[in-house]
């Protein structure tokens, strides 16, 4: 019997290729180069199934022009805002992604990029590399001790709600902001804002962890930006698209902002180049989900979803 055609848009961990491999005719992107959306219609030519990745832009045009013969689409991510989800609806076809398996993972880089911003990890590395360090001197490099401060997490899904915990224990004060309350259980004590000024207003150290999309674009704008303790820390490893960038570059520089730890960025892997020249900023390139472990086992769910989908089952992650 002929095995299903699953494109696979960028190289995946060896356990994960080996099994598509096997249980498929998988069609992968062996030079591992970023796609567009014609080389993705292209490669899609008689295949069954699509396993994406976030850099994939599968949008309304794109997915109107998928082949008939693709009936699902699996992302290796647990966001979505790179997919039209409306228009793979209008065309029948389900949605699969990765939620839970790297929520632990995308929190533990929230906490880095807290850590690194508020002590100055990234222009004491520059230092250190550079040879220009001079020797411990007893007012260098002083940055924002983080414990006991007041973290304002904005997204208390599931990736906020881990870096809440890894936050208790640095003795922070969590403060959410959320579409809704969360259950005492799983609050566990942070104080929930229903709204922009007060939460703003108690987040010392903001933390950006809500989805991308359209409902979240430019949530921290200048006017909510000049609503945060002065000084304050920001950081964002959801999507780059929830910063206005000019106004975090702006506060950056006036001091409103006094660091900032960013691992997202909007039209990645270009970035404002007004962010390249400040020291107060920590620049990562997208690594949230990026363990040997958590890539693994996102495989593996995106693939589970394919496998349910073309078995006529309804796949556990089905987005929607
Ligand atoms: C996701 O899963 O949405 C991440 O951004 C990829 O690590």
């Amino acid at each position: 019997m002929q095995k299903p055609v699953l494109l696979i848009t960028r190289r995946l961990p060896e356990a994960v290729e080996a099994r598509a491999g096997r249980d498929y005719h998988a069609r992968i992107n062996a030079r591992d180069t970023p796609t567009t959306p014609a080389g993705i219609l292209a490669d899609a030519k008689g295949a069954d199934a699509i396993l994406c990745c976030t850099a994939d832009r599968l949008d309304a045009a794109t997915i109107a022009a998928l082949p008939e013969s693709v009936r699902v689409i699996s992302t290796f991510s647990v966001g979505t805002d790179h997919i039209d989800l409306a228009a793979a609806a209008a065309r029948g076809i389900p949605v699969c992604n990765t939620p839970d398996v790297l929520t632990e993972a995308t929190a533990e880089i929230s906490m880095l990029l807290i850590l690194a911003a508020g002590r100055r990890a990234g222009e004491g590395e520059r230092i250190v590399r550079a040879g220009t360090w001079s020797g411990w001197a007893p007012t260098q490099l002083m940055g924002i001790g983080i414990s006991g401060k007041r973290l304002g997490i904005f997204g208390m899904g599931r990736i906020g709600q881990a870096l809440a915990r890894m936050a208790r224990g640095f003795r922070m004060e969590v403060h959410y902001r959320n579409r809704t309350r969360l259950a005492p259980e799983l609050e566990q004590g942070a104080i929930f804002h229903d709204d922009d000024a007060s939460f703003l207003a108690a987040s010392e150290v903001l933390s950006l962890n809500a989805p991308g999309g359209a409902g979240t674009r430019h949530w921290l704008n200048a006017e909510r930006i000049a609503l945060l303790p002065h000084g304050a820390i920001v950081t964002n490893a959801a999507r780059g698209t929830l910063v206005d960038d000019d106004a975090l570059i702006a506060a950056l520089r006036s001091g409103q902002v006094a660091y900032a730890g960013l691992d997202v960025f909007t039209g990645e892997p270009a970035l404002n180049p007004g962010y390249l020249g400040l020291e107060n900023a920590v620049l990562l390139p997208h690594l949230g989900s990026a363990t040997i472990e958590t890539r693994a086992a996102m495989g593996h769910l995106a693939l589970d979803g394919v496998d349910a989908v073309l078995a006529g089952r309804k796949p556990g992650n089905l987005v929607g």
